[in-house]
């Protein structure tokens, strides 16, 4: 973890929020729960950037005076600290891991991270997947402050993105990502990575398993994804999403496909 603020963290952060959340990564390695410290500084540390209330998701640059935030509809000041966000953010850990004790079964539970369309999956019943949108965000950009703070990526950090291991950049990675747009070309694309990633992820489930999709798929393209795959579709509810972290100007609709294993 880094000693010293990067250059991305002294644009995106004002100095006492930098100084506060290195101070919190130079206590990380003293504790037990190393990870559990990692997740609360990764959530104050997206908290405690400075963007404009509105512009959590996308932020387009720094915000460094009074803004009217049209979150809350009102003057809004940038931030200028992380450790209130350290603080409350230990506190509702604490209380999410409490609660989670109480429903908590004896089971095994397996992360894995990687490609999907190349991963291993396990033999199992059900999927529940949420799928990248066509050129819409850039995941690794948009949580870059993690991956700064925990030294996630080999640095130094290529002019374009970050550099994995294996040398592939990991936007090459990412299944339709903003960068590549909306072209029929990219969407093209975008078909043929979701519906590898599909054939991969079902290939070891028995007949009659389930699996659950929930994506704004306002190109349609999801018919011609399970029309590629030995699936049938179920149903599909919608879901209205009102209010997450930033505030949308349009009504905004998610679709959960249901679809069965043929
Ligand atoms: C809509 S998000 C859903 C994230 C998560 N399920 C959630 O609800 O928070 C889509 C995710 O797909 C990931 N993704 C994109 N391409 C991928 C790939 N080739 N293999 C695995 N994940 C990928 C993105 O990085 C992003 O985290």
């Amino acid at each position: 973890m880094p000693l010293q603020p990067t250059a991305y963290l002294q644009e995106w952060f004002a100095p006492q929020a930098q100084q506060e959340l290195l101070a919190y990564c130079a206590l990380i390695p003293k504790y037990e729960y190393q990870d559990l410290m990692k997740v609360v500084l990764s959530r104050a540390a997206r908290s405690a950037r400075l963007v404009p209330h509105h512009e959590l998701d996308f932020p387009k640059s720094p915000q460094r005076v009074p803004y009217h935030c049209r979150k809350h509809d009102r003057i809004c000041a940038p931030v200028e600290e992380a450790r209130k966000f350290l603080e409350r953010y230990t506190a509702d850990t604490v209380e999410r891991i409490e609660e989670y004790m109480r429903h908590r079964e004896k089971v095994r539970v397996t992360v894995v991270c990687g490609d999907s369309r190349e991963l291993e999956f396990p033999p199992g019943d059900l999927i529940i997947t949420s799928p990248p949108y066509v050129g819409l965000i850039d995941y690794h950009e948009q949580h870059r402050y993690a991956y700064e703070l925990l030294s996630l990526l080999p640095s130094p950090f290529a002019s374009v993105g970050y550099q994995g291991s294996d040398g592939r950049k990991q936007e090459e990675r990412e299944i339709g990502p903003a960068f590549k747009g909306c072209s029929e070309s990219a969407v093209d694309e975008y078909v043929e990575g979701i519906s590898a990633v599909f054939a991969n992820a079902i290939a070891r489930m028995p007949r009659g398993a389930h699996i659950v999709v929930v994506v704004n798929d306002k190109r349609g393209l999801y018919p011609r994804i399970a029309e590629s795959l030995p699936v049938e579709q179920v149903s599909v509810l919608h879901r209205h999403v009102n209010r997450r972290t930033g505030r949308r100007t349009e009504p905004f609709f998610e679709q959960v496909l249901i679809w069965r294993k043929t």
